[in-house]
């Protein structure tokens, strides 16, 4: 009951229209190799970002981490036509994901693009990044390892900043200066929230930061 608290998710997890199936089931995620090199795309949404990640690090498993059956669905499907072979599906919370399958010092990439940015103040609350996120990133990512995060709320860039400015001990921002922030999607991935920003004409905030 507890852990059902604390790992509780907002939001949908199946679209109104579409019928899915579960057939993502296939590639769900194994059991952690500390071996290999992960890196965790979270909050995917219909995968974008894990099939243009895992393309560029085949020598990497790319563990998707979203609860939205449709857009896992879809994901499934793209992974297959393209035959990659190097993405793994947990479907659920990242908290839950990082607390009961990781060990310290083992995740090589967080990606974090477009998370809810629930914006009405009562909702802040249901963030996914804040301190207490950034400190539990931090344990479980190896040294050097980054952490890549986008969003085109103005709110939440503000939120953002400011636990970038709490965590510097911990992290350091290698795209500090203003006029690197914006969102380059020659080299980052087209999302469908990022295209949703673009068409609503807002100017997407891109920060990474590497684990010091
Ligand atoms: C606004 S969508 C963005 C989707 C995608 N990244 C994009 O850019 O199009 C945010 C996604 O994060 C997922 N999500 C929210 N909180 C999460 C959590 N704690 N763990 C995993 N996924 C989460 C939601 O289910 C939702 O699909």
């Amino acid at each position: 009951m507890k852990n059902n608290l604390v790992y509780r998710l907002y939001g949908r997890t199946k679209g109104r229209k579409k019928k899915s199936n579960n057939l993502f089931s296939k590639i769900k995620l194994k059991k952690i190799d500390k071996e290999i090199d992960y890196i965790i795309d979270i909050g995917a949404g219909y995968g974008e970002s894990t099939i243009q990640i895992a393309q560029a690090n085949n020598d990497k498993i790319v563990i998707c981490c979203e609860k939205y059956v449709d857009g896992l669905s879809s994901l499934f499907s793209k992974a297959q036509t393209l035959s990659i072979n190097n993405i793994e599906i947990y479907q659920g919370n990242v908290h839950q994901l990082l607390d009961e399958h990781f060990k310290k010092d083992s995740i090589f990439e967080i990606w974090i693009l477009f998370p809810d940015p629930w914006p009405k103040k009562r909702h802040f609350k249901r963030r996914l990044i804040n301190k207490l996120f950034f400190d539990k990133m931090h344990k479980y990512l190896k040294k050097g390892s980054t952490i890549n995060i986008a969003t085109d709320s103005k709110s939440y860039t503000s939120q953002i900043l400011e636990t970038i400015y709490n965590v510097k001990q911990d992290f350091k921002w290698t795209n500090q200066s203003k006029s690197n922030w914006d969102y380059n999607s020659e080299i980052l991935p087209e999302t469908k929230y990022y295209k949703k920003a673009l068409k609503n004409g807002l100017n997407p905030f891109f920060a990474k930061l590497e684990k010091l």
